[in-house]
C-alpha cells in the first residue's frame, strides 16, 4: 500500500491509532513530530519558544519532504502539518492521506487531560478552549478535507481503518 499519512487536528488520536494501525498492517510506524524533535535536539515547546512558529512550520515540512521513508509506513504528522505550504499536496502525491474528523467539544475533552505540551494550546482551557478549537478547526478543515479519505474518529479502530482502506483500493 505504501505511505500512509494520518492527518488531523491535536487529540484527534493520530500517534495511538497509527501506531496499532501499523502494528495490524505489519508496517513502520513514524510521527513526524518525533523525527522533528530528533532532528532538532530539543522538544516541540521548546523549537517553538526558542524560534517561533514560523521557523517551526519550515521545519516540519522539511521533515515532510526529507525523511527517508521504508516502502510501507503508517505516518503521523502534526495538526497543523497539511495546512502549511504545499505540504498536503505532497502528501496526497507520495500516499494515502486519512483525515481522522472529530467534533471540537470531544477534541477539548480530550485535550483538557493531555500531559503532552502543546504550545498553541498554551493557556486556554474550558470553553476558550473550545471557542479556540472551532475556530482553527474551520480554518484548517480546507486543508483537512482535501485528504483521500476521510473518516469519523469516533470510536475508530485500527481494524475499521483497514476495511475503509481495502474498500477504497
Ligand atoms: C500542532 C500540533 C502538534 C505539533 C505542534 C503544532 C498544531 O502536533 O506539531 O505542537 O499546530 O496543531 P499533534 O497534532 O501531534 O499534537
Amino acid at each position: 500500500m505504501g505511505l500512509i499519512f494520518l492527518i488531523g487536528f491535536m487529540g484527534s488520536g493520530k500517534t495511538t491509532l497509527g501506531r496499532k494501525l501499523a502494528s495490524r498492517l505489519g508496517y513502520a510506524f513514524m510521527d513526524l513530530d518525533d523525527i522533528l524533535e530528533a532532528r532538532e535536539g530539543m522538544t516541540i515547546a521548546q523549537y517553538f519558544s526558542r524560534f517561533g512558529e514560523d521557523a517551526f512550520r519550515k521545519s516540519e515540512s522539511d521533515v515532510l519532504k526529507h525523511t527517508q521513508y521504508p516502502e510501507n509506513a503508517v505516518v503521523s504528522t502534526g495538526g497543523g502539518l497539511p495546512c502549511f505550504f504545499d505540504n498536503l499536496q505532497w502528501m496526497n502525491a507520495h500516499g494515502k492521506t486519512i483525515y481522522i474528523k472529530l467534533a471540537p467539544k470531544i477534541l477539548a475533552d480530550r485535550l483538557k487531560n493531555e500531559r503532552v505540551e502543546r504550545p498553541v494550546l498554551i493557556g486556554k482551557q474550558g470553553g476558550e478552549l473550545v471557542a479556540f478549537i472551532e475556530q482553527k478547526l474551520a480554518e484548517r478543515e480546507k486543508f483537512y478535507n482535501q485528504a483521500a479519505i476521510i473518516t469519523d474518529g469516533l470510536s475508530l479502530t485500527a481494524d475499521k481503518v483497514v476495511q475503509i482502506l481495502n474498500a477504497a483500493t
